[in-house]
């Protein structure tokens, strides 16, 4: 079958594609399409063709593939969220596993790493702790919203439909945040609707409100409302604020973050206390952590303990080691293995999470955890004395390769990789195999429905 740029073909999907997309394979040429699944059989127009692959938009649906389950969400076909709803949870944690094999195989040649089962998440709805909606202007409709002539379509707050970066659904229900979410949420959206301040044009860089961000403590079940403008307007947040403690009655903290920032960042260039603390407490084992609007905490609660007793498990500690734990975030690794460490020493550039740390040692009665505020590539060299055990954490990028080279350089007996990106672990670890032979990778799945999966690589100095 000849693939060419616009051309229509038919094609069967046989594979799930690292990014979430589905893979046929016409004459063994790889073809993208987005939104299927193995055993669909879909017609496509090529809307990308490159030398090795091309990408297929979907047409339509000749068949469907028996894979498929119903999707909870009214939004899983068009919503950027969680694009996997309809595959079986048990198929979606094959499929992730295959992606950690494949990625460590392909983008970093290494065939023979015994990679673990998936170890599932406990709960796949409701399980995000942490969700950020895009107030916009210019609300994409679904179909089913089309007919409707009462909708106003210059206020949407939701998620972004892939491929577009100005156009949001409303979402009045997501079900992977807890319920209540919904809740406030709607509570949000009216005031906003009623506020006459208009939502952030992405493309004219004009309007008002920017972003709805929520935060969810699973152990006291209480929530934080960040609410994101460009511009300052202390009256109307703080009517939205009231009206919000009037309605609610489990509100631990309502800030504004202000930001004229033109990229798609919700982080303010200043923040404003509206309610209660800027933070809000949540528990991870016996541990409390305060964790403020612009921290990073990982995004499902019961899924991280699982994480982190993974990575005390590979970082096999008996009480007397120094460990360094790179990428700190809020200080939760350092906390959560300090009884089992002698000294631990966290890194991290947001100066916030660092504070947060800081406070969390102490909250816990921790006093064997020191915090460092910095850009990693700055600070590790510096360090005087090579850690018995190195845990790194980076993000979705991984690591700088000057920080690879700096780990290389300092030749800790055990390196303890998380990762939220199979392809940058695989490109990292590759980076790394000069001075680090790879034991065993742990995936853990931490977000349900989407491609998205953790992993956590044992390392050994070789
Ligand atoms: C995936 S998070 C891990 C956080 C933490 N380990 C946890 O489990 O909650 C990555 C963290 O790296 C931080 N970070 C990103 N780039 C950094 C850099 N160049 N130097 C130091 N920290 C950085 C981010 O702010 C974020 O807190």
């Amino acid at each position: 079958m000849s693939i060419k740029k616009r051309g229509v073909c038919e094609l069967e999907v046989i594979d799930l594609a690292y990014g979430g997309k589905g893979l046929a394979k016409p004459d063994g040429f790889p073809v993208f399409v987005d939104r299927c699944v193995p055993g669909d059989r879909v017609r496509v127009k090529i809307v990308k063709k490159k030398k090795n692959w091309a990408e297929g938009k979907l047409i339509e649906f000749l068949s469907r593939s028996p894979l498929r389950q119903a999707a909870r969400c009214r939004y899983a076909d068009f919503c950027g969220g969680c694009k996997w709803q309809q595959i079986p949870y048990d198929t979606q944690l094959d499929y992730k596993k295959q992606h950690v094999v494949q990625s460590l195989a392909h983008i970093g040649r290494l065939t023979h790493v015994p990679v673990k089962d998936v170890i599932a998440s406990e709960t796949v709805f409701e399980y995000r702790n942490k969700m950020e909606f895009s107030c916009s202007a210019r609300r994409w409709l679904i179909p089913e919203e089309l007919a409707d002539d009462t909708i106003a379509k210059d206020l949407g707050i939701g998620l972004h439909v892939p491929g577009t970066f100005d156009q949001v659904i409303d979402i009045q229900h997501c079900d992977i945040m807890p319920e209540q979410g919904n809740a406030v949420l709607a509570h949000v959206r009216e005031f906003i609707r009623t506020s006459g301040l208009p939502a952030y044009h992405l493309r004219h860089h004009t309007g008002f409100w920017r972003y709805v961000m929520l935060r969810h403590s699973v152990a006291r079940d209480q929530w934080m409302v960040n609410i994101v403008t460009r511009d300052k307007n202390l009256p109307v947040v703080t009517r939205l604020a009231e009206s919000l403690v009037d309605s609610f009655d489990n509100l631990a903290s309502i800030v504004n973050n202000i930001t004229d920032a033109r990229s798609g960042v919700s982080t303010g260039k200043e923040e404003i206390l509206l309610h209660g603390r800027e933070v809000i407490t949540e528990r991870l084992g016996r541990f409390e952590f305060e964790v403020s609007a612009n921290s990073f905490f990982q995004t499902n609660t019961r899924a991280c303990e699982t994480l982190y007793d993974v990575v005390a498990r590979y970082c096999d500690l008996t009480g007397n080691e120094t460990v360094l734990d790179l990428y700190s975030g809020t200080g939760t690794i350092p906390i959560w293995l300090s009884d089992q460490a002698a000294r631990i020493t966290g890194i991290e550039i947001v100066e916030t999470a660092v504070a947060d740390a800081r406070k969390n040692a102490a909250m816990n009665q921790v006093d064997n955890c020191e915090f460092v505020a910095g850009d990693i590539r700055d600070v590790l060299p510096q360090l005087e004395k090579t850690p018995d055990v190195m845990v790194i954490d980076p993000p979705r990028v991984g690591m700088h390769k000057d920080v690879v080279a700096q780990v290389l350089g300092l030749g800790s007996e055990t390196v303890v990789y998380v990762s939220c990106n199979p392809a940058t672990l695989a490109r990292d670890l590759e980076m790394l195999a000069p001075g680090y032979a790879v034991v065993e990778v742990q995936p853990v799945d931490m977000f349900p429905h989407t491609y998205h999966i953790e992993s956590v690589a044992l390392l050994k100095r070789r």
